[in-house]
């Protein structure tokens, strides 16, 4: 996968360091082009002198050292790239990145490069484990980057935990299995929904839910990042979409969504409904505020909304169409009845009173239920994970029909 690839690894300042020598003489044995660029610190541990041997290429220290006057190296040297990982990355190389801070050569390439970055941390395990180390990374992910996550064990400051650098073999095997994913939905042209829906009653007041639009999002960046052509319409939530790939329409009640869905559905070939669509919507929109009574109970007459996924389910064609369910009790069984009513082809279900899954939070805990009733199970994961989890499902699915 990795032959004749431009490779631009990032070497950072930790002891971790002196595996990036056997990372870039691997990475050249399996027939990538590699291009080292190293933080001053880097060049504390680990020389350039050592990296330009076995990657047979210049080493990129210094941002201002333009050797070539007719190009800009750190914007040629981004633009090259195919594939960029940082090992080891450093909690300070994270913190720079996640800050948009462009004040070195790695940092500023990072910046300018648009291929997809690999980074493999390493450091102390309270380090590891400090929330902003963890916020940044969070961070990260939801904006694309990948992580090989460090392994446990001795580390060089003598604690013992989570924080070694992933060895080289299997960061070339993670990105390796990646790029294989890169193409999977190549061709193909997927319609996400996500978040809540929010139903007016009067100028300041209307119904929603808990839903933060995480799930969906976390489909549509995984989706693009697959090849897809994504449109993804949500409802209103206070997340951003930075992928070209997507485009997005905003909408923010049931109704809105519906007309929304029914536009986009002839144009795509798959389809992912998670929003967290109201079910009811105030029967009375007022134009006023409603004013409070002296005393005694209020009533609103609440009406059902329009099911926007049984109605795409009704005039499908060619679609493949994936409903959500969320469920606090009977998951699966509410699950398979919502699968048949609503006509689709796959359902994920996710039980949201366990811990770890649902509404609001990074993680999801799913089962994967298709129309031939079989389940395959997607462990306690990031968003992000499951998201490509439900999507390699999906294609399995379409293949197979
Ligand atoms: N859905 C929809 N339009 C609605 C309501 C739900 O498209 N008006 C979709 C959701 O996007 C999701 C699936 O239907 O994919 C959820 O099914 P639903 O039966 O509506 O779930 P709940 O509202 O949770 O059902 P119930 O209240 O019956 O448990």
């Amino acid at each position: 996968m990795l032959k004749q690839k431009n490779i631009l690894l990032g070497v950072t300042g930790g002891i971790a360091a002196y595996k990036a020598y056997a990372l870039t003489s691997k990475l050249t044995q399996s027939g990538a082009n590699v291009k080292v660029v190293m933080t001053s610190s880097a060049t504390k541990f680990v020389s350039p002198l050592t990296f330009q041997a076995l990657s047979r290429n210049p080493v990129y220290t210094d941002t201002f050292d333009e050797k070539d006057p007719q190009k800009i190296a750190h914007i040629d040297v981004a633009d090259w790239a195919d594939i960029v990982i940082i090992a080891p990355a450093t909690a300070h190389i994270l913190g720079r990145l996640v800050n948009g801070i462009a004040d070195d050569m790695l940092s500023t390439v990072l910046l300018a490069t648009t291929a997809p970055v690999y980074i493999a941390p390493a450091m102390n395990v309270n380090m590891y484990k400090h929330p902003a180390v963890i916020h940044n990374m969070k961070q990260l992910e939801q904006w694309g980057y990948h992580f090989i996550e460090p392994g446990a064990g001795y580390l060089a400051c003598g604690w013992i935990g989570k924080g070694r650098m992933e060895e080289p073999e299997s960061i070339i095997e993670v990105i390796n299995n990646h790029q294989k994913n890169s193409n999977l939905l190549a061709g193909k042209r997927i319609l996400i929904s996500a978040g809540p829906t929010r139903e007016v009653l009067d100028p300041v007041r209307y119904f929603t839910n808990r839903s933060s639009g995480k799930m969906g999002f976390a489909l549509a960046e995984a989706a693009a990042n697959y090849g897809a052509d994504v449109t993804l319409v949500t409802g209103p939530v206070h997340l951003q979409t930075s992928n070209k790939r997507i485009k997005r329409i905003d909408v923010i009640s049931a109704e809105e969504m519906f007309q929304a869905m029914h536009k986009e559905f002839p144009h795509n070939d798959i389809v992912v409904k998670s929003a967290a669509v109201a079910d009811y919507r105030p029967k009375i929109v007022y134009d006023e505020k409603m004013k409070k009574k002296d005393n005694g109970q209020v009533e609103i007459e609440m009406e059902r909304t329009k099911d926007i996924l049984a109605s795409l389910g009704e005039n499908k064609a060619h679609q493949f169409l994936v409903g959500f369910a969320a469920e606090t009790t009977s998951p699966l069984e509410y699950g398979e009845k919502k699968l048949t009513e609503k006509n689709l082809d796959a359902i994920v279900v996710n039980n949201v009173s366990t811990e770890g899954a649902g509404f609001e939070g990074d993680t999801n805990i799913a089962t994967y239920l298709n129309k031939h009733l079989e389940q395959d199970e997607i462990g306690l994961s990031s968003k992000r994970k499951v998201a490509e989890n439900v999507l390699k499902l999906i294609m399995r699915d379409m293949k197979g029909e």
